[in-house]
């Protein structure tokens, strides 16, 4: 696993990253989110892509067979080890997405969160073929992440010759860093899973959008 500028950013961000939970004007569509998510794979063994500090892992957990949670950096699964599962079958692995080398069995579910939108558009094909990989024929799928809302997202700085995004984001300490974020239409999702996934869904709140869809058999 080699580390990027976004794997870094995150890295440093672990122990200010929560604060993203607290916008205020955000707190109605978490609450729908949140309860939606207690529900996804219920009884079933579930993936979840990126899970960082295990924000939905603590939903995801709630109802499922199991989560097997991955993330690239340490530095949030330390974090995220930490919050109280209630004894629920919760495992955290570090892996890369874009690999998933580390899994050695296949999952019912799979809940990506708030990772779609640092994937470069040249590799959602990569992306998805990994995941795919790890899920049984049949299972669902769901993609969360975040809807551009002005005053309340941060601005986009920049885009690049294949059209990927980016924005300037701050820490505490004072760095920069510029950080691939996408935010794609209903229509460009359902374009970009067409291929690989069949009935696809998606659901847009004010801030934030859920994907769903099943793999092809
Ligand atoms: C926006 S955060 C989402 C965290 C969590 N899913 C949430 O919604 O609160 C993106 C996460 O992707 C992780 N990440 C970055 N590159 C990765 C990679 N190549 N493989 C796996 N995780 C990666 C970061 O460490 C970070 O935790």
């Amino acid at each position: 696993m080699s580390a990027t500028e976004l794997t870094r950013y995150y890295a440093q961000r672990a122990q200010e990253y929560d604060r993203i939970y607290d916008k205020p004007e955000r707190q109605q569509d978490l609450r729908v989110l949140e309860q939606q998510t207690t529900q996804f794979g219920a009884g079933q063994k579930l993936l979840e892509i990126a899970c960082g500090t295990g924000y939905w892992t603590q939903f995801l957990s709630q109802q499922a067979k199991s989560v097997t949670a991955i993330d690239y950096n340490q530095e949030v699964l330390d974090i995220a080890c930490q919050r109280d599962y209630a004894n629920r079958s919760v495992y955290f692995v570090r892996d890369d997405a874009y690999t998933l080398n580390q899994l050695d069995e296949q999952f019912e579910a799979a809940f990506v969160g708030f990772w779609w939108s640092h994937v470069p558009l040249q590799r959602i094909a990569e992306f998805l073929h990994a995941l795919h990989a790890k899920l049984k024929p049949g299972a669902t799928v769901w993609i969360m992440d975040n809807r551009y809302v002005e005053g309340s997202s941060t601005p986009i700085s920049h885009s690049d010759d294949a059209g990927n995004t980016y924005q300037t984001r701050p820490l505490d300490d004072g760095s920069q860093h510029e950080i691939l974020k996408i935010f794609p239409s209903s229509a460009d999702l359902e374009q970009q899973l067409s291929g690989v996934a069949s009935s696809v869904k998606v659901t847009e709140l004010t801030y934030f959008w859920l994907a769903e869809y099943q793999i092809n058999q």
